[in-house]
C-alpha cells in the first residue's frame, strides 16, 4: 500500500486493517454463495428439463404416430426447449459430444431419472402419480449432441417410428438474482464496517488519553491523574504513568525542600561571620568582607524565595495573557518612571491562555527588569503562532556575547559588566523565568538583535 494511502494513526490502521478483512471475507462469502447458487441452479434446471422431457416423451410414445406432430404443435414449450416429431434425428454422427457436466446432470443413455421425492410428492397433491412407462414404450435409441455456445441436442428414437428431436438451452446462471440480497448484503457491510470504525475509536481512545496525559504533565506538573478504569493493558499503563508521575513530583520536590534547608541553614553561620567581621582592623578588608557576606545573604534570600515558590503550588487556571504582558510593562514602569516612555507594547488586547499567572508574571518581569536594568528600554511583542504565543521582549542595550547568550541562564550567572554594577542581582532572574516557562512547557531563548540590543523569544503553548 502507498504510505500517503496508510492512515497515520494507531485507530486508522487498526479500523483500515479490519475493513480489509471484513471486505476479504465478505467477497469470499459472495463467491462461495454464488459458485452455489449457480450449482443448485442448473441441478434445478436439469430436473426440470428432465420431468419435461421425459413427460412429453410419455406423452407421445403413447399417441398413435400420425398424431404426434400435431400434438406437438399444440403444446406450449417453455423457453429454453424447442421439440420436433421427425423421420430422422438432429443429431447426426460427427457432431460434437456433449460436456461431461451435461452427461452426468441428465444421465442419457440409462433410464429416465425416477421422480424426485419431493417431485412425486407434489404431484401427489396435483393427482394421480403418472402410471410408469412399460418397458416396450422405453426409447429405443437415444443420442445427444453439444448445441454451442451453451445448450445441447436429443434426439430420441420412438420404439415404432420417428424421432424426438429436441433442443434444449438452459437458461444462463443468475447468482445474483434477487434485489432484496443486494440490499441486505450492503446493509450489512455498513453495519459491520460502522460497529468496527466506533469499537476502534472507544478500544484506543485510552492511548490519546495517555499520551494528553503525558503532554500535560510536561506542562503542569499538578495536572490531575489518569483515570485507572477500562481494560487490563489500558488500566495497568494508566496506573504505571499516575506512579511515575507521583514519584517525579515526590523527587522535585524533596530537591527543593533540601535547597531551602541549606539555604536556611547558611544563613546562622553567615551571621555570625558579619558579627566577626565588624571586629576587623583593616577598614578597607572589613568593607569587601560584608559586601561578600550581603551578596552571599541575597543569593540565599532569592533561593530561598525561589524555592518557596516553586512549593506554593499555584493551581492552573485560564487567565488573559495579554493583559499579563501589558501589567508586567506597568509595574515596570511604576518602579522606573523615568523611563516608563521607553516600555511598549505591541500585540492584541486580549489572549486567552492557560498556566499559572503569577509565576508567568514572574518569568516576564524578570525578563523585562533585565531589559530595564541594562538597556534602559523595553519592547514587548505577543503574537500567536501555531496555538502558542509568542512573545518577544526586545531593547536596544549592549546584548550579551554570542558565547554568553545560553550560560546566562544558569543559575547565579553574571556576566562582567553587570557584576561591579550597582544595579545587579543575583544571577537567578533568568533560571527562574526559564524554569517557569519550561514547566508551561514553553521555552526562552536569548539572541542579540542585528541593530543592536538583546532579544528574549519566548514561545509559550496556549492551552494544557
Ligand atoms: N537585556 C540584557 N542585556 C544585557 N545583558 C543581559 C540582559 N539580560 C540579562 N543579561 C545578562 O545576563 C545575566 C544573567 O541575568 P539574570 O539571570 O537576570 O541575573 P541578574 O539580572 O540578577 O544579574 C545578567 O547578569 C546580565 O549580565
Ligand atoms: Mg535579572
Amino acid at each position: 500500500m502507498k504510505p500517503h494511502l496508510w492512515p497515520r494513526s494507531l485507530a486508522g490502521r487498526t479500523a483500515a486493517l479490519l475493513l480489509l478483512g471484513l471486505m476479504l471475507v465478505q467477497g469470499l462469502g459472495l463467491t462461495i454463495h454464488a459458485l452455489d447458487r449457480v450449482e443448485l441452479q442448473g441441478i434445478v434446471q436439469a430436473r426440470e428439463i428432465g420431468g419435461r422431457t421425459f413427460s412429453l416423451w410419455r406423452n407421445l410414445v403413447l399417441l398413435p404416430p400420425e398424431r404426434r406432430a400435431a400434438f406437438l404443435a399444440d403444446l406450449d414449450m417453455p423457453p429454453g426447449l424447442l421439440a420436433s416429431y421427425d423421420p430422422i434425428p438432429v443429431v447426426i454422427p460427427g457432431m460434437p459430444p456433449v460436456s461431461p457436466e451435461v452427461e452426468r446432470r441428465f444421465r442419457f443413455g440409462g433410464p429416465p431419472p425416477p421422480p424426485a421425492e419431493h417431485e412425486s410428492r407434489f404431484q401427489l397433491d396435483n393427482g394421480p402419480p403418472p402410471p410408469p412407462i412399460p418397458n416396450r414404450f422405453r426409447p429405443r435409441e437415444i443420442l445427444a449432441a453439444a448445441a454451442p455456445p451453451s445448450g445441447f441436442l436429443l434426439s430420441m428414437r420412438f420404439p415404432d417410428v420417428g424421432w424426438l428431436n429436441l433442443r434444449i438451452d438452459p437458461p444462463a446462471p443468475r447468482p445474483w438474482h434477487s434485489e432484496s440480497f443486494l440490499y441486505a448484503f450492503i446493509a450489512m457491510s455498513l453495519c459491520a464496517a460502522s460497529l468496527i470504525l466506533w469499537g476502534v475509536r472507544r478500544l484506543i481512545r485510552p492511548v490519546a488519553q495517555l499520551a494528553a496525559a503525558a503532554d500535560a504533565l510536561g506542562r503542569d506538573f499538578n495536572a490531575p491523574p489518569l483515570p485507572e478504569d477500562g481494560p487490563e493493558e489500558t488500566s495497568t499503563a494508566a496506573r504505571a504513568f499516575n506512579t511515575m508521575a507521583s514519584r517525579i513530583r515526590r523527587f522535585v520536590e524533596d530537591r527543593t525542600q533540601m535547597i531551602a534547608a541549606i539555604g536556611h541553614d547558611l544563613r546562622t553561620p553567615i551571621t555570625r561571620l558579619r558579627l566577626r567581621a565588624e571586629f576587623m582592623e583593616d577598614d578597607d578588608q572589613r568593607r569587601k568582607m560584608l559586601s561578600d557576606l550581603a551578596e552571599m545573604e541575597a543569593m540565599i534570600d532569592a533561593t530561598l524565595a525561589f524555592a518557596r515558590d516553586d512549593a506554593a503550588k499555584e493551581p492552573s487556571v485560564a487567565f488573559d495573557l495579554a493583559a499579563l504582558c501589558q501589567t508586567v510593562l506597568d509595574e515596570a514602569a511604576d518602579a522606573a518612571p523615568e523611563q516608563a516612555e521607553q516600555l511598549t507594547y505591541d500585540g492584541p488586547d486580549r489572549l486567552r491562555a492557560q498556566g499559572r499567572p503569577a509565576a508567568l508574571k514572574r518569568a516576564l518581569a524578570n525578563l523585562v527588569a533585565n531589559a530595564v536594568k541594562y538597556a534602559g528600554d523595553a519592547k514587548l511583542c505577543l503574537s500567536v503562532d501555531n496555538g502558542a504565543a509568542q512573545i518577544r521582549i526586545e531593547d536596544s542595550g549592549p546584548g550579551i556575547p554570542e558565547s554568553e547568550l545560553e550560560r546566562a541562564f544558569q543559575p547565579f550567572r553574571r556576566l562582567e559588566g553587570s557584576r561591579n554594577r550597582e544595579t545587579g542581582g543575583t544571577g537567578l532572574g533568568l533560571t527562574i523565568a526559564r524554569n517557569i516557562l519550561r514547566a508551561h512547557g514553553g521555552d526562552v531563548q536569548l539572541r542579540n538583535r542585528p541593530e543592536g540590543g538583546l532579544s528574549a523569544r519566548i514561545s509559550l503553548p496556549l492551552a494544557t
